[in-house]
């Protein structure tokens, strides 16, 4: 199997299990993403969608679901071997066939982080039920290395929506809220993952330079952003009129173009995030919120200014002084922070 090479990636149209062990090196890949084929009945799949079949591609091969459950363990085990020690996995996966990923994924030494729900708004028709609207983004880890987790990589520590919430916490909730993209008149993978799915995942997980593998290229939409976000990528397509068609495409994509469209997330300049609070801290952070309060200054406001001072966040400021018994002081005990340490 020889890969086509372009922008320094490499992509191979075949069987990623075989392609994989011969091709792909032990400890080599920083990221895979990757949305293996469900397991269901490709012309079901057809009617679920109920989309002009048109545009979308021929060609895409679907695993016999007597098969799934083996199919999974060969190429989860391909995955575990080719990321390196830290490297992060993301699979997406339907319901249907779930168990048979999570089995997999339980049979090596992955662990995981999260189990995401993705959802989105493209549900399929029912009328004596729920209407089915969520994937499942099961991510996990190689262990023996260090992760790459670029918290800050979208939004600031202290960034804020208008409500006073924190735009870094809201979207590293586990539920993603992203619609699935609607091309009309554009040829395309039967269930291209769109874009703002991808670049959420390559921007936490990995940095520019890093590999991005995808077993299952389909559209070649993981692909296609990793490139634009100027790491490098690989992976592989069995079907051949899937693979021709979309090569088509990674030619001409211009490596790093979705740089410059990714929002700039305000980082915080805290000096201290996540340190462990010493008692010389703890005493300062005592003495000087009593000389704020008998000020008449507002909780918010001594909040904000000890953060700046201390060097921390506005959640680490309020849990040390409900954790070390700020309430009760107040409740009117005569203890004061320092004593309960
Ligand atoms: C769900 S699609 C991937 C969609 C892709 N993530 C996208 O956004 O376009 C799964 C793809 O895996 C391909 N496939 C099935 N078996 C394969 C195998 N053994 N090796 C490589 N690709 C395979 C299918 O032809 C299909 O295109």
């Amino acid at each position: 199997m020889k890969p086509v090479i372009l922008h320094n990636s490499k992509f191979f149209n075949g069987d990623c299990i075989s392609g994989a062990a011969k091709n792909i090196p032990d400890n080599s890949v920083d990221l895979i993403i990757t949305d293996p084929p469900y397991g269901i009945n490709g012309d079901k799949l057809h009617q679920h969608y109920n989309r002009n079949e048109e545009f979308v591609v021929e060609g895409y091969v679907e695993i016999p679901q007597k098969e799934y459950a083996d199919f999974s363990e060969k190429w989860i085990k391909e995955a575990e071997r080719v990321l390196r020690p830290g490297g992060s996995i993301y699979i997406v996966s339907g319901y249907t066939n779930l168990i048979d990923i999570l089995n997999a994924l339980r049979k090596t030494s992955l662990k995981e982080i999260n189990h995401i729900i993705w959802k989105y708004n493209f549900g399929v028709f029912t009328r004596q039920k729920y209407v089915s609207s969520h994937y499942h983004i099961l991510f996990y880890e190689k262990p023996g290395g260090k992760r790459t987790f670029n918290l800050e990589s979208r939004f600031g520590l202290n960034e804020k929506s208008e409500d006073e919430r924190s735009l870094n916490n809201t979207d590293r909730e586990d539920v993603w809220i992203i619609n699935r993209e609607y091309k009309p008149g554009q040829i395309k993978n039967k269930n291209e993952l769109p874009t703002k799915l991808l670049i959420k995942m390559i921007q936490y997980s990995s940095n520019e330079g890093d590999l991005v593998c995808d077993f299952f290229l389909g559209g070649f939409s993981t692909a296609k952003v990793a490139l634009g976000l100027n790491r490098l990528a690989v992976g592989f397509e069995i079907s051949k009129p899937m693979f021709d068609t979309r090569i088509t495409y990674i030619e001409r994509i211009k490596p790093g173009s979705l740089v410059s469209t990714l929002r700039q997330a305000e980082l915080s300049t805290l000096e201290n995030p996540g340190k462990t609070w010493t008692k010389e801290d703890l005493t300062r952070l005592d003495t000087e919120y009593n000389q704020l309060v008998s000020k008449g200054i507002t909780k918010k406001e001594i909040i904000a200014r000890l953060g700046k001072e201390l060097g921390r966040g506005r959640w680490a400021i309020e849990k040390a002084l409900k954790k070390n018994g700020f309430s009760e002081k107040k409740k009117g005990t005569k203890k004061t922070l320092s004593e309960y340490i």
